[in-house]
């Protein structure tokens, strides 16, 4: 067993322990999808320059679901199917029981708790930050009548776009730069009631970027038309857009690929937010075959400072 393995059992334990009747955090593991495509990633832009912020552009009174579907673009998506999980049909595809799963935990925890904003982030790059965003999204919206909105805010190493076979601009650094409204920058693809605002354009100050208003402004007024919004995030150990984009959130699923994410780096990665957005962790690309039953921890403690063995 891994080091990472145990302190997460011993938090588990421990937090178990303590629990009383908080709500439960989501635990859920991913294995590797059989045909994993082993992509070669752009190098991640870590440009520390700041643009001056234009001001906050006014798009309007709040708008209808409907309105929405009317301005926004139907765009032909290619998404990768390798990677893609639930857009070729196949519902019994590798890993796809997984995330209905880590599906009716977060329900289960939504009942308990407010939780529609989820941010998606782990620690290093290459995690599978995306891979569980653009499939946990697309779980969700195949619930009939749910809908979800899908947002690339990888600012650095931006790649939903290429994995939903689709165009990375215009997208959100164009709408956080005030030159796009929420209509230009969203797409609708070939699922139903799955939304896409990809990254938008390489910029040179992501973080300050994200922390202008213009997101929060952005989220507010989309919350009501989605019943969930999945925020794809950089990792968080190197830069410090997740922390920025968790202030926008409800809550934080924390990804950490299993045998490789050290666990004094998923440790940092647990303390760059704030106990009561924590909601859980995705152990992702376990091994075909493996009982990961037996493996089955908690890493985070709760709002009330209990479980503090994972820190
Ligand atoms: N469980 C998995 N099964 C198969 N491929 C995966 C899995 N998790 C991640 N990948 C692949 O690994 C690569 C890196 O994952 P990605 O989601 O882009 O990482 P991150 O967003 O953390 O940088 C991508 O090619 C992705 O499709
Ligand atoms: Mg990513």
């Amino acid at each position: 067993m891994s080091r990472i393995h145990e302190a997460l059992k011993k938090a588990e334990e421990q937090r178990a322990a303590s629990l009383g009747g908080q709500a439960e955090p989501v635990v859920a593991e991913i294995p590797a999808a059989e045909t994993a495509a082993a992509a070669s990633l752009p190098a991640p832009n870590f440009s520390p320059a700041a643009p001056a912020a234009p001001p906050m552009p006014s798009f309007g009174a709040s708008f209808t679901f409907d309105t929405l579907l009317a301005r926004c673009a139907a765009v032909n998506w290619s998404p990768d199917p390798k990677t893609m999980l639930f857009f070729n049909g196949e519902e019994q595809t590798y890993g796809t029981e997984e995330f209905r799963t880590l599906r009716s935990r977060l329900y289960q925890l939504r009942e308990k708790q407010t939780l529609r904003k989820l941010l998606i982030t782990s620690a290093l790059p290459k995690e599978g930050k995306s891979f569980v965003a653009a499939n946990l999204a697309q779980v969700m919206v195949r619930q009939h009548g749910r809908r979800a909105l899908l947002i690339d805010a990888d600012l650095r190493g931006a790649r939903l776009h290429q994995a939903l076979g689709t165009t990375s601009t215009p997208g959100l650094s164009e709408y956080l730069l005030g030159e796009c409204d929420e209509f230009a920058v969203m797409q609708r693809g070939p699922m139903e009631n799955l939304f896409f605002i990809p990254s938008g354009r390489v910029v040179s100050s992501p973080a300050e970027l994200v922390a202008n208003g213009r997101l929060k402004f952005l989220l507010n007024r989309v919350e009501a038309l989605f019943d969930w919004i999945i925020i794809d995030s950089p990792p968080a150990v190197p830069v410090s857009d997740a922390g920025l984009l968790a202030n926008y959130c409800d809550g934080v699923l924390i990804v950490v690929r299993s045998n490789a994410t050290p666990f004094d780096i998923a440790r940092k990665t647990r303390r760059e937010f704030r106990d009561d957005l924590l909601v859980g962790v995705v152990l992702n690309g376990i091994a075909a075959g493996s009982s990961y039953t037996q493996y089955y921890y908690s890493a985070y403690g709760q709002p009330n400072g209990k479980g503090e063995a994972a820190r």
